[in-house]
């Protein structure tokens, strides 16, 4: 099937030019472009058509999960009949496994992964391999190690009429599939009598085969929740439910190559008399063991994933790279964030490693499930196109081409910005001030004023953002705000990823006016609701307030015909007079340029889609099944504490102690709930 793209919008402004140009750049066989596009100029749109023009499996690659929901929702709305995927880590919203040996504190994995996200996961792979019209969008966990294509492949089972029930069953336990008798969950299957219903873990959908002889005969598709038929099928294909897969034979090498390094690594641990990690290494690493030597699996083993595959010391892991075939195009979007990330993740990776091996929480072998270096990186891509309004060297250094899209395809030209002083009663900066309004004597402070123009702004139904330079600073900004009567939140990096395209989502719906964040209000956002960008502190040279930084925050204003900046300083700094210029440059462009043609500027429409909606699963579920069994009477409770307990004790039998701290954690919770209810009623 081809891509096929839908929009209810033409290409416009320099969009018609920007498409032309780097699709000619791909024919071309040129390796590395660049699209130099001004925030709000539709960057999107245009790889959407180049994409459209290339008919090419694409990677998008961003540097955070809220951008990448973005980016994800907005190509599967240009191309709702092909597979458009999102491929991100659980650990971005989990702890990964850590020692930090100055408090020695080992923390574990966190064993809750969020099956939504692990879901997403395998729908992006298996729709890598069985077709070419897919769109992956992406975080940097796409260069980190996941299991080998080949190995994944093996394994797929294709059930069609006629395929034996022994067959079938034998392959859905190799590929890791759980035997349930209760209701079915993603990654299991159940049996009764001759019906077999299995749920993949790429899709909330039943499968239900019946045998007859011993051969499967009738294949429905069945909803899980009303059991209603979806339809009948001809055939199946079911993929693994793990991506580290591996046969008997590689299992076997594995399981010898651990043992060695086992053997080696407690030899020399003990000639160094490390007598602790010794003893630690030597209790997981045969734990382990047995787990994969019994069950074909243990939690964790992507650390053993080089015996797995057979690799060298050193040698690059799989990732979903590889799970691409060749000809493959990569877009990566802000690059100038996106690549430099990449390029950070190897060292970071590493060092954590390090420690856990030191001190004997791992096998050395460990540090070779890491991300890939950018070498390596660089190494495995082909054409690519970088997508930023502030490129940075890498792109300039790298590109063969650099595509300009200076003019938006809505006429909207870059925000006005202003300056204003920080702190009560100063002199304000001329050249940059709206006239009149400010006389050094009447102005109140930074605070003050951004609630003036807030408080303008709301009964228009217009909204605000705002940042400082702290989370602290954002919080008790927030507090105070809201004591204002102002409806606010804040959104800094400690709120979950889910929860920020909440925040972002709810903006724009009106539940908020005002959004107060450090750094994340920034690259991509498309908030076309938002008149005004708030920049406090804007004189504090340094990351937060560099050129590029001011230039992107600016761009989120860019999207609605009334959108204004301010930036509250003292002084004007180099970073700020450029950010200025170039801003003012580039609107002298715009307006001439409407002028000359006739425009006049449109605020963007969009609708306000709930990108939680992509993620509907995961862990709200958690919280949101504990909050209806709070809610229940007290002998309830104690009911399904006592449920609990069995499932616990089960877990704990079955070698599930993860699953069974979970439960332990959520008994804990009840029983604290429960003391309260009996506490009321005898009150
Ligand atoms: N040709 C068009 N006609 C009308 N609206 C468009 C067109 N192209 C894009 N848009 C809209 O413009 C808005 C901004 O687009 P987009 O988010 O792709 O900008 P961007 O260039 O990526 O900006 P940023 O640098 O901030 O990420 C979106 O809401 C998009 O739907
Ligand atoms: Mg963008």
């Amino acid at each position: 099937m081809d891509f096929q793209l839908k929009a209810n919008y033409q290409p416009a402004g320099d969009q018609p030019s920007a498409i032309k140009a780097l699709t000619k750049g791909l024919k071309d066989g040129l390796n590395k472009q660049t699209l130099f596009g001004v925030t709000g100029s539709g960057k999107t749109f245009t790889i959407a058509n180049v994409i459209q023009n290339v008919q090419k499996p694409v990677l998008v690659l961003a540097h955070n999960k809220t951008l990448a929901a973005q980016l994800c929702n907005e190509f599967r709305e240009f191309f709702p009949g092909n597979a458009v995927e999102y491929f991100v880590s659980y650990y971005d919203y989990y702890q990964p496994e850590a020692y930090l040996p100055r408090t020695d504190t080992y923390i574990e994995k966190d064993a809750q992964i969020n099956k939504e996200i692990d879901r997403l996961r395998h729908a992006a792979t298996q729709a890598l391999l069985s077709r070419r019209d897919v769109i992956i969008v992406a975080s940097v966990s796409c260069i980190y190690g996941l299991g080998s294509p080949e190995a994944y492949k093996e394994f797929v089972i294709h059930v069609e009429q006629g395929s034996t029930r022994q067959n079938v069953m034998r392959q859905l336990v190799a590929m890791q599939f759980e035997r349930t008798n209760a209701d079915l969950k993603l990654g299991t299957y159940r049996v009764r009598g001759d019906v077999m219903e299995v749920m993949p873990m790429s899709e909330e959908t039943i499968y239900r085969v019946t045998f007859k002889n011993e051969a499967a005969g009738e294949i429905v598709k069945l909803d899980p929740v009303t059991r209603k038929m979806e339809g009948r099928q001809a055939d199946v294909w079911i993929f693994p439910a793990k991506h580290f897969m591996s046969t008997p034979v590689t299992r076997e090498r594995a399981l010898a190559a651990i043992r060695a390094e086992l053997k080696e690594r407690l030899a020399l641990l003990d000639r160094e008399s490390k007598t602790l990690e010794a003893e630690r290494l030597s209790r997981r690493t045969r734990y382990d063991l047995e787990m994969i030597q019994n069950i074909g699996y243990c939690s964790g083993i992507e650390n053993y994933s080089r015996h797995f595959d057979g690799r060298a010391p050193g040698q690059a892991p799989y990732t979903l790279l590889d799970y691409f075939p060749d000809d493959f195009l990569l877009v990566v979007d802000e690059s100038h964030v996106t690549l430099p990330q990449v390029r950070g993740m190897y060292n970071g990776d590493q060092a954590r490693k390090r420690t856990l091996v030191e001190h004997g929480f791992r096998l050395p072998s460990a540090v070779d499930n890491r991300p890939l270096t950018f070498d390596e990186f660089d190494e495995k891509i082909g054409q690519a196109v970088y997508v930023s309004a502030t490129p940075g060297l890498i792109e300039k250094e790298t590109s063969e081409q650099i595509v300009e899209q200076i003019i938006r395809p809505t006429g909207l030209v870059d925000p006005e910005v202003t300056i204003r002083p920080v702190s009560e009663g100063r002199i304000v900066i001329p050249s940059y001030v709206e006239g009149s309004l400010l006389s050094a004597k009447k102005y109140p402070g930074q605070i003050e004023d951004l609630i003036a123009e807030i408080e303008k702004r709301v009964p228009k139904s217009e909204r605000t953002l705002v940042t400082t330079l702290t989370k602290k600073m954002a919080e008790d900004l927030t507090d105070f705000l809201v004591e204002k009567g102002i409806k606010v939140q804040y959104l800094h990096s400690d709120v979950k990823t889910i929860d920020r395209i909440g925040v972002l989502t709810d903006l724009r719906k009106g539940v908020y006016d005002v959004v107060v964040g450090v750094n994340l209000l920034r690259e991509g956002l498309d908030l076309p609701e938002v008149t005004l960008m708030g920049i406090l502190d804007a004189d504090k040279e340094g990351f937060l307030r560099s050129e590029s930084s001011l230039i992107q925050t600016i761009g989120r204003v860019a999207r609605n015909v009334e959108g204004k900046v301010i930036l509250y300083g003292d002084e004007m700094t180099g970073s700020m007079k450029r950010a200025i210029d170039e801003t003012n440059r580039r609107r002298k462009k715009q307006i001439t340029y409407n002028k000359k043609h006739g425009i006049t500027p449109q605020t963007i429409k969009k609708e306000v889609g709930d990108i939680r909606e992509l993620l509907s699963l995961g862990e709200t579920d958690v919280k949101n099944i504990l909050k209806i069994e709070m809610t229940a009477e007290p002998h309830e409770i104690r009911e399904v504490i006592a449920e609990k307990e069995v499932e616990m004790k089960k877990a704990a039998a079955n070698l599930q102690f993860e699953l069974a701290a979970i439960l332990r954690d959520e008994i804990k919770v009840l029983e604290g709930e429960f003391k309260t209810k009996q506490l009321c009623k005898t009150i």
